[in-house]
């Protein structure tokens, strides 16, 4: 069966004062992502073909500028914030003369399920609808705009809170902000929307009432995960997402076999990739695309971050920071050390109190340490520096943008062959 045509509008041009921040809110990252890049994401994973950003004239460029990898993506300005149907009705020349499905989505809304938009999708072509909905039920439903069923369960009208009476705003079914449209017909209803008379804002939800006065049903689908439907206004909320998005990719590494010891003390990159049985002890952070291979144990209190490769059955341990290095198989590092800008071999160890020296004032610099070397206790190695294969130093050795033959052991400051050698410029 051919599906029919599906695009998507992602709405980012607000001016999200609540968040009292000088980058634009849809760019705050969780677990490594832009807000609005989880939303783009989510849209392109349920079948959009296209996907229009609506910007505003300010954040084009930084918008722009943190979404260059993804493909296929079209800008369409909305010159001044003035509501959310106004700033949909800003991609109509981004979509040219489209006809299907809109999805319209938050771009501040970054736990929309790919899952959650289909099921609004396929409620929304079994009906024919014009117009529906994805809601979602919340405990504190403060702040978001309330749900109104009629007696036959249809969605009669769609309240912001500003403007809701008590009885309205005691609703706990809210309004996710993700529409399926029918266009072009929709356009016609969004023109049609009128400014609020509390806040002057052009509102999105107004189609509802607007599609029902035209004789169309409108559908409301309950999202099966009541997580779906929170936004980020404030920076309470940017933490209650990252917490519901955290729980989701614990439980994903879980389902595909990693252990994660402690999933509450456990940050894991929404890029990362965790081979099956990986164990992340408590109070791990894995910030970057890092790779984890089968049978490495990374934590208690251990921070990964940039590109990261953790070798097969390789070991990261109490208060260790690893950026941008790979670690070989079987390799440890198992306390109290910084692995910057490194390149470690198999079956390496790092002892206690090892700094590599990554920084030399101006740019990063890098390491290389060849298969079953051992670092002594509180080894610095000032980059670049290279150990062969076999390589040891002395605890306390400072490695000065030095090679340290295979099989010999540098001890000493700066380090120096314990065989009387020298060792030569790196
Ligand atoms: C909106 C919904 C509310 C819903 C909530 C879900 C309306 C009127 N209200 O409220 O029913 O419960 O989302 O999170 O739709 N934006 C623009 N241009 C504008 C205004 C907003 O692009 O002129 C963008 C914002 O950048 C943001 C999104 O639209 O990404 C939502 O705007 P926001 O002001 O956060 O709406 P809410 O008050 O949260
Ligand atoms: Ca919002």
């Amino acid at each position: 069966m051919t599906r029919p045509p599906l695009a998507a509008i992602v709405l980012a041009a607000g001016r999200s004062t609540r968040m009292r921040s000088e980058r634009p809110k849809v760019l705050h990252e969780v677990l490594g992502l832009p807000l609005v890049l989880h939303v783009v994401r989510a849209a392109r994973d349920a079948g959009a073909e296209r996907v229009v950003l609506v910007v505003s004239p300010e954040h084009r460029e930084a918008v722009a500028a943190a979404l260059a990898g993804e493909e296929g993506l079209d800008f369409a300005v909305q010159e001044e914030a003035r509501g959310t149907a106004h700033a949909v009705l800003a991609a109509r020349d981004a979509l040219g003369g489209f006809r299907g499905t809109a999805l319209v989505l938050m771009g501040d809304a970054p736990c929309v399920r790919p899952r959650s938009l289909e099921a609004l999708l396929r409620e929304h072509r079994a009906r024919a609808a014009r117009c529906s909905l994805l809601s979602g039920r919340l405990d504190d439903p403060r702040g978001y705009g309330r749900v109104v069923r009629g007696p036959d369960g249809d969605v009669t009208a769609i309240i912001e809170e500003k403007d809701a009476d008590p009885a309205t705003r005691a609703l706990r079914e809210v309004n996710t902000g993700t529409f399926a449209l029918e266009l072009p017909a929709c356009w016609e209803l969004l023109e049609r929307v009128e400014p609020s008379p509390h806040t002057g804002e052009l509102y999105l939800t107004d189609v509802v009432q607007l599609a029902r006065a035209s004789g169309a049903r409108v559908h409301a689908e309950p999202a099966a995960d009541p997580g779906d439907a929170l936004g980020v206004n404030t920076r309470a909320q940017l933490a209650q997402v990252t917490a519901t998005l955290r729980e989701r990719i614990n439980a994903e590494h879980m389902a595909r076999g990693a252990t994660i010891v402690d999933p509450r003390t456990t940050f894991i990159d929404a890029r990362a990739c965790l081979e099956e049985d990986v164990r992340i002890e408590p109070f791990t952070v894995i910030e970057g695309p890092c790779r984890v291979a089968r049978g490495a144990v990374v934590g208690p209190f251990a921070h990964l971050r940039g590109e990261v490769e953790i070798g097969p059955g390789a070991r990261v341990g109490n208060f260790v920071e690893v950026v941008r290095s790979r670690l070989g198989a079987g390799s440890r590092a198992l306390h109290l050390a910084y692995v910057g800008d490194a390149s470690l071999g198999d079956e390496v160890n790092v002892g206690a109190g090892t700094v590599f020296a990554n920084w030399d004032g101006q740019r990063h610099r890098e390491c290389e340490v060849g298969r079953g070397a051992s670092l002594g206790a509180n080894t610095v190695l000032v980059a670049p520096a290279r150990l062969g294969a076999g390589a040891r130093t002395g605890a306390g050795a400072v490695v000065v943008r030095t090679e340290v033959p295979p099989g010999d052991t540098f001890v000493g400051v700066p380090a120096r062959s314990r065989s009387g050698a020298e060792g030569s410029e790196a």
